[in-house]
């Protein structure tokens, strides 16, 4: 939803509620955490002795290896012997270097043959003739992959990391010091991995002016004032850390595009920033505005069939072709939260698609269309029914250089939304999903809130589209329908923080971004273990607490802000802190308020979207819909986005619904809580500076989580007038208190106006 705003410096400081919490939910993550009786708000009483670390590094700190592992990997790491005739291989080189220096402690030698036990040799069939002569069965690899084998070459026993193409060597070797990385034997190695999408993108929404739209870790990247001539040795740090996780592609710009990234002036910088990331296998593309053929070209429309406008696009398609030879493509957001679109001139979203898709052809480009069309006035009886019912009519009317880009859920990135009906109902057309890695629903900048299992519940939920298992994933994949084209975005949570993502875990959500895009089938709980080993230690008494409250920490969010299938409650604008308050006001589109969600009134909560209400259940396909069309057989999870339920209805549970909605706000809080004792009790296992982030972060969650549930809990009594189940404590605030309090400002806002305005009032307790 739209509104952004800038930065926070202020937070509410909110006491946590006296009274015991009465629910026991031990989830497996909680029963970890909860061992020992250390107090979360003491400083740790042995300060660690590690070397402080700000984060640049992220999962790619290379610090070496404890003793136990020294010799043995030393034994597979003699000789570095491959040719490096492209700046990718001589990329993958450097990389393997600077990783073995700093695991094993020194640099393999260079060599020209394998010459003794431990030589690790790289490269393709065309660039090392070695590699040619080892005849390695390469197929498995396809374009993107590799393979990594144990093999014996003149008597000796080697490491061959090899592939069809120079970044398949690349992802090959990041593959490889993974594996060191993660504290894998590497002495009998037969691996063959791919990408099982093709192309796997980090959307930034960087503003030309340097600001993040949503953005919570600092101003953009990119430096455009000193482009091209400053090239930045973050540019190749950002495409390094992107091609260890096997991203391929970054939009550089926001969404809500201006045109002057389509000038000479900036495109000659878009070349500058292509001709780094290039090395690394990563295209660049652009967001761009419909309207670009007026606002830039002086034309007098942008209509699609016009021919002076295809002929417009089609001479700038071909000016950036000339500066940027391997252009990945434009992504377009039309018609949508005041975008102007096709739509403008009567045409439809295919046709818009069709213009830039006829410019882009002949170079190889793709069109990548956003189906986030959100048109005021337009489908205010239901906001997630809109994408649907203009979209699907038009399958099949895509070129196919187009992908059609989803959002996982029908609105908008929330912390648990059903999967978007498109998928699965467009067999002939490119679906893409649009994932959000930066957390403008999730606590943003602060809270540790690990979206693994949010981005695996969005690929392994099931269209039921072909019968049982046609997953969101096999739809983006091709594997349902075949499509040629298949791609996955992530909105990128990097800014010019020196730890990249604003915090040390918010760095873990890039990560789980690029390693599922690879690989969608990827458990959320492998990749967390991976993270945690590679960011911070391999010591499993340091893994297993932190990757457990790692993978309780979205359920948790869910919990205390939007529990059983509520949606869209946060602050207007900012989208921190809780609004369930927040009514449609004169002059505001109603679906931009919190009640128009929750629609909580005397009987009940919940918006009613089965054949009663605005029927967007209708839009899955028929089993899914019977299944979420009973309340008997709706997952308890998103009860409350397809039901309106009375508030004394009982859950499977024995609950009634209203008791239920307070025991997960508190479940919430409670789970925050433990996490952070879990990390008071860790101190040992981290350098004093990133230890003491963390645990000042989770100091503000823990505030954070306990003003949501208070407020939330203030504002549904005020509207059920039922009694708190027993044991919950009372907000220690009024409702009048809660909605007067705001933060007027946070960050990843271009604009300086306030998001809301504070009264004069004391934060809450
Ligand atoms: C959300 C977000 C906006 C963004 C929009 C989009 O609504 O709040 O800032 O522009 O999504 O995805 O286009």
């Amino acid at each position: 939803m739209p509104n952004p705003i800038s930065r926070t410096s202020v937070r509410p400081v909110s006491r946590r509620a006296a009274a015991a919490r009465v629910i026991p939910f031990a989830m497996a993550a909680a029963s970890l955490l909860l061992a020992g009786p250390a107090r979360a708000d003491t400083a740790p009483a042995t300060p660690t002795a590690l070397p402080a670390e700000d984060g640049y590094n992220l999962w790619l700190r290379y610090v070496p290896v404890e003793h136990a592992w020294l010799s043995r990997y030393r034994t597979s790491a003699t000789e570095l012997v491959g040719q490096e005739p492209s700046p990718t291989l001589r990329a993958a080189r450097a990389e393997l270097v600077r990783g073995l220096t700093g695991l094993l402690g020194a640099a393999p030698q260079a060599a020209t043959d394998a010459t003794q036990d431990g030589a690790i040799i790289f490269g393709t069939p065309q660039s090392s003739a070695l590699v040619k002569s080892l005849s390695l069965e390469l197929e498995p690899a396809g374009t993107d992959g590799y393979v990594i084998r144990t093999v014996t070459v003149h008597g000796h026993r080697a490491t061959v990391i090899a592939a069809n193409t120079d970044t398949g060597v690349l992802y090959g070797v990041f593959g490889f010091l993974r594996l060191l990385q993660t504290r894998q034997p590497v002495d009998h190695l037969e691996i063959a991995a791919s990408p099982k999408i093709q192309r796997r993108l980090l959307d930034h929404w960087d503003n030309l002016n340097g600001t993040i739209e949503r953005g919570y870790a600092g101003d953009s990247l990119w430096k455009w004032e000193s482009l091209p001539e400053h090239l930045s040795q973050r540019y190749t740090d950002y495409a390094r850390a992107c091609a260890s996780i096997g991203i391929n592609g970054s939009v550089l710009n926001n969404v809500n595009a201006t045109p002057y990234i389509l000038t000479p002036l900036y495109l000659q910088k878009v070349a500058a920033l292509a001709g780094v990331l290039r090395a690394y296998g990563i295209r660049v593309y652009l967001s761009v505005p419909f309207s670009a053929p007026v606002t830039l070209g002086k034309l007098r429309s942008a209509d699609p069939l016009d021919p002076r406008v295809q002929a417009w696009w089609r001479a700038k398609v071909a000016a950036i072709y000339r500066e940027i030879p391997d252009f990945g493509g434009f992504l377009m957001k039309a018609n949508s939260e005041g975008q102007p679109g096709p739509e403008d001139y009567g045409r439809t979203q295919a046709q818009g698609a069709d213009l830039l898709a006829q410019a882009l052809a002949p170079h190889g480009g793709i069109v990548m269309w956003r189906a986030f069309v959100y048109t005021t006035g337009s489908h205010s009886e239901d906001r997630a029914r809109q994408a649907y019912d203009t979209f699907k009519p038009l399958d099949g009317k895509f070129a196919d250089n187009v992908l059609v880009q989803v959002k996982n859920g029908p609105i908008d990135f929330q912390p648990r939304e059903p999967f978007h009906p498109l998928f699965g109902a467009m067999p002939r057309t490119n679906l893409m999903l649009e994932l959000q890695v930066t957390k403008e629903y999730l606590g943003q900048r602060t809270s540790i809130v690990y979206l693994g299992p949010l981005f695996e519940e969005a690929l392994r939920d099931d269209t039921w589209a072909r019968g049982a298992g046609s997953t969101v994933a096999r739809v983006i994949d091709g594997s349902l329908y075949g499509e040629r084209l298949t791609a996955i975005a992530g909105v990128a949570n990097t800014g010019s923080d020196r730890n990249w993502s604003g915090s040390i875990f918010n760095q873990a959500n890039w990560y789980a971004f690029g390693r599922l895009a690879w690989d969608p089938n990827l458990s959320a709980r492998t990749i967390a273990t991976e993270w945690v080993r590679m960011t911070f230690t391999s010591d499993r008494r340091f893994v297993a607490p932190v990757v457990a409250m790692m993978m309780g920490s979205r359920e948790a969010a869910v919990d205390y802000m939007t529990p059983l299938g509520l949606a869209s409650q946060m602050a207007a604008g900012t989208h921190f802190g809780p609004g369930p308050w927040v009514a449609p006001t004169k002059g505001m589109p109603p679906d931009w308020s919190s009640t128009y969600y929750s629609r909580a009134d005397a009987q009940g909560i919940g918006f009613d979207r089965t054949a009663t209400g605005s029927n967007a259940i209708a839009q899955y396909s028929p089993h899914v819909a019977a299944q979420l069309a009973s309340l008997a057989t709706c997952p308890q999870n998103v009860l409350l986005w397809f039901h309106h339920v009375s508030w004394d209805y009982r859950l499977r549970s024995g609950q009634t619904l209203w008791d239920s909605l307070v025991l997960h706000y508190d479940r919430g809080v409670d789970q925050v809580e433990q996490a952070r004792k879990t990390w008071s009790r860790l101190s040992a296992y981290v350098d004093p500076q990133r230890y003491r982030l963390t645990a000042d972060f989770l100091a503000i969650q823990e505030k954070d989580a306990q003003w949501w549930r208070d407020a939330s809990i203030a504002y549904f009594q005020s509207i059920s007038r039922r009694p708190l189940p027993a044991g919950a404590a009372p907000p220690p605030d009024t409702l009048a208190h809660y909605e007067a309090f705001c933060i007027p400002y946070v960050e990843g806002s271009p604009g300086s106006s306030p998001g809301c305005a504070p009264a004069d009032v004391t934060v809450p307790r």
